[in-house]
């Protein structure tokens, strides 16, 4: 994600999504009292498919990632038919890989990414993997403690 986020970079990612082919990419929106606080997706769909999401800090700690994590896999899985999605994390967001680790992704690659937030230099960042089989291995245990996942 562009660091800081302006008004311009949100107004060229709703524009992406609004004339992107959602063979290659889907975006939903996480709406919270009509408010967009925040989205989930995945880009690449015909390539090598990168899941990924963000949410407003205010929003935090209240399980809304979980939430909308469910919904998109479970259509991402179940209705598109996906054999594999990667994602990656940085080391120090224990949330995000809690969140990750949860829905049963694994960690594919140990290595150091670029942060928009901290320029010029790399932080230790993880690349994880979710394979269908896995997906489905592990729906059983997250469908059974979350009541709002649907699509
Ligand atoms: C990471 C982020 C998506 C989390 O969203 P969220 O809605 O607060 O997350 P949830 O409430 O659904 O769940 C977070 C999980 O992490 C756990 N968690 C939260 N803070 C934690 C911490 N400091 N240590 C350990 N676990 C933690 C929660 O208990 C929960 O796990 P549980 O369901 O087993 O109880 C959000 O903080 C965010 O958007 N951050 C900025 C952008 C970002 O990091 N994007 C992801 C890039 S990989």
């Amino acid at each position: 994600m562009p660091f800081p986020y302006n008004r311009s970079d949100a107004e060229e990612w709703i524009s992406l999504n609004q004339t992107a082919d959602p063979n290659d990419m889907l975006n939903w929106a996480i709406e919270y009292e009509g408010t967009l606080v925040g989205t989930v997706g995945a880009v690449d769909l015909r390539g090598e498919t990168n899941f990924g999401y963000w949410l407003s800090e205010q929003c935090w700690g209240r399980g809304f990632t979980s939430e909308a994590v469910c919904s998109a896999l479970e259509y991402l899985f179940e209705l598109k038919g996906m054999i594999a999605l990667r994602s990656g994390v940085f080391k120090e967001n224990v949330a995000s890989q809690r969140i990750l680790a949860k829905f049963g992704f694994q960690q594919i690659a140990d290595t150091f990414a670029y942060s928009g937030a901290r320029g010029a230099q790399k932080i230790p960042y993880l690349r994880v993997e979710l394979t269908k089989r896995n997906y489905y291995l592990n729906r059983g245990s997250v469908l059974g403690t979350n009541d709002h996942c649907a699509f």
